[in-house]
């Protein structure tokens, strides 16, 4: 990369890819050509976050919400999705990346079920970066869903005191760190149901940029202002 990469970079960053569809307005195209061009995206930004080696990227492809989108959009966004499962699977086990679905995969089609396992089975193996794609997904239901867990293990016995270790446990994928830096594009100052646990201490960016034209100089630019911030996590600064 001949970009300025900065000096501090996130270990884990977390994206709300927003704007596909008022990017797709202002080149007076259909909705759906927003979501295709902002494919292109994902791709850029998967591969500079390897070229970083930035290990976990959590991306928000399809919220619970979204569902109530009008069908056509809906049916539209599914047909992209298997296409992107598809054609980015060379490149993921080129770049040794792993792929992981947060959220509730029973919700959709079983062929798209069918086509998550087969790509989650076979970069399993990959090492360089932990792609989670977040799909019919929503914070609340996460949350709630780990402490219907939780209540079973207490009685099964399993667990004797309820605390942030034992809810952890029951999230989608327990093992990935809390994300360091959340970027949203678009401009909207809000969270829209995503990561409501993990984002506890979260830094955030907000960038005007639509989806579909976050490439990878935008990426470098968010990760810039990354290096900038003084996380304190509670504590005072010159302690
Ligand atoms: C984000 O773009 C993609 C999804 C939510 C699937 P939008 O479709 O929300 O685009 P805007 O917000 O209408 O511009
Ligand atoms: C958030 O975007 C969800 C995804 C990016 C997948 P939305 O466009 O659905 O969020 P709102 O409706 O503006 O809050
Ligand atoms: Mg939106």
């Amino acid at each position: 990369m001949k970009e300025k990469v900065p000096d501090r970079l996130p270990t884990h960053v977390a994206i709300i890819m927003d704007g596909n569809g008022r990017w797709a307005k202002q080149q007076r195209l259909r909705r759906v050509e927003g979501h295709k061009v902002g494919i292109d995206s994902v791709r850029d930004i998967t591969e500079a976050t390897c070229e970083l080696g930035i290990p976990y990227l959590t991306l928000y492809a399809f919220s619970k919400e979204n569902w109530s989108r009008p069908r056509e959009e809906v049916k539209a966004l599914m047909f992209l999705l298997g296409l992107y499962l598809e054609e980015e699977l060379p490149m993921m086990m080129d770049r040794g990346i792993r792929f992981n679905i947060i959220g509730e995969r029973g919700d959709f089609s079983k062929s798209l079920q069918a086509q998550f396992d087969a790509v989650m089975k076979k970069t399993e193996r990959n090492r360089n970066l932990v792609l989670s794609i977040a799909l019919s997904y929503s914070g609340r239901r996460e949350i709630i869903r780990s402490v219907r867990h939780l209540c079973e293990d207490v009685k099964k016995g399993l667990v004797k005191r309820i605390d942030e270790k034992a809810f952890r446990r029951h999230l989608y994928s327990p093992e990935i760190p809390d994300p360091d830096f959340l970027i949203r594009t678009s401009g909207e100052m809000r969270l829209s149901n995503f990561l409501l646990w993990q984002v506890a201490y979260t830094e955030i960016y907000v960038t005007d940029i639509l989806w579909p034209d976050f490439r990878k100089q935008a990426f470098l630019d968010a990760l810039a202002e990354f290096a900038k911030r003084d996380r304190r996590f509670g504590n005072v600064k010159d302690f």
